[in-house]
């Protein structure tokens, strides 16, 4: 009986979830939403706060740098929005704890949504990478999200209200060469974000949702360089951000759990998993993915000194 049931819900998803990618189903409304959004002085962050500000929520915004987060308050402000910045360090839990705590008492009410998006990549091969930008790395891509997670968590559990959004990768699902610091952070980040998301469903707190948000490269100069075969780039080029985060935003919007951008990366995510080893291999080899960091690496070296980006 049990497994009948089991797989009848099985098969509804499949068929709902098949419906849902032609038909897109209604999306929630966010006004009244107290949105935080970390990494937000740049990149998809600061491109989240106008989105949720479109949609009518109130911001919080948390950056290490922050004139380039006072620049997404003031774009938020020109909107019309509300937009509440704070400096923060997320690699620093205590600071993560306490600027939360402020947020609680600067604004008298809860963070509803989390955006986890901050994130950095070293940009050097493993063997010239110093050790600081590796755990620089992990620290943010990944033990952040334990931070922000717990300090936000227990409200939002507490109302049966709220939704966890993890701005992972691609990169956290299939890799490739010389990005070992940021696939290890993201592989990381993935497996985090889904053990949440199943101890949520096992608690049956259903009213706090997840959605994790895999993009294929974004052309927001994190990656500058990195290239793939001109013939195939021509069918997956670096993502616009705009784009990137708007595909996000409807995700997030519906619910939904994953989300790849675009949706032509779930096939390598797919070959990982079903093909042998070496013919995933032979595909890196025709598409030029095995070497694309190549030039990144380059450029990273001239434009810089190893220094980090933040999305
Ligand atoms: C902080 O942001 C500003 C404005 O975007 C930028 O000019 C500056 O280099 C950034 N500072 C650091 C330390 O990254």
């Amino acid at each position: 009986m049990d497994l009948q049931m089991m797989l009848l819900d099985v098969i509804y998803f499949i068929l709902r979830n098949s419906v849902r990618a032609v038909l897109r189903p209604r999306t929630k409304p966010v006004d009244g939403e107290l949105v935080l959004i970390t990494g937000a002085g740049g990149g998809l962050g600061r491109l989240f706060a106008q989105e949720f500000t479109k949609h009518g929520a109130e911001v919080v915004l948390w950056d290490i740098n922050s004139s380039s987060n006072e620049q997404t308050a003031k774009l938020v402000g020109e909107m019309g929005g509300t937009a509440h910045t704070y400096t923060v360090d997320v690699t620093k839990r205590e600071d993560v704890y306490c600027k939360a705590e402020l947020v609680r008492k600067d604004l008298g009410r809860d963070v509803t949504i989390l955006v986890n998006n901050a994130g950095v990549v070293a940009g050097e091969r493993m063997l010239d990478c110093p050790d600081e930008l590796i755990e620089k790395t992990m620290k943010v891509n990944c033990h952040a999200l334990f931070w922000t997670v717990k300090a936000f968590l227990p409200q939002m559990k507490a109302q049966n209200h709220g939704h966890i959004v993890t701005i992972a990768s691609v990169l956290g699902l299939f890799s490739t060469s010389c990005v070992e610091d940021y696939c290890a952070s993201k592989f990381a980040a993935v497996g985090f974000h889904e053990s949440l998301a199943h101890e949520l469903l096992a608690e049956d707190v259903e009213g706090v949702k997840t959605t994790l948000v895999c993009p294929y490269i974004v052309d927001t100069g994190m990656f500058e360089g990195c290239k793939i075969r001109e013939e195939v780039e021509l069918v997956l080029p670096p993502l616009d951000p705009q784009y990137c985060v708007e595909q996000a935003m409807n995700a997030i919007l519906i619910d939904q759990p994953l989300v790849c951008i675009p949706r032509l990366t779930y096939l390598p995510f797919l070959s990982r998993a079903l093909l042998p080893w070496e013919s995933n291999v032979v595909v890196y080899r025709f598409i030029g993915s095995d070497k694309c960091m190549y030039p990144f690496i380059d450029f990273k070296k001239q434009a810089s000194n190893g220094c980090i980006n933040v999305v």
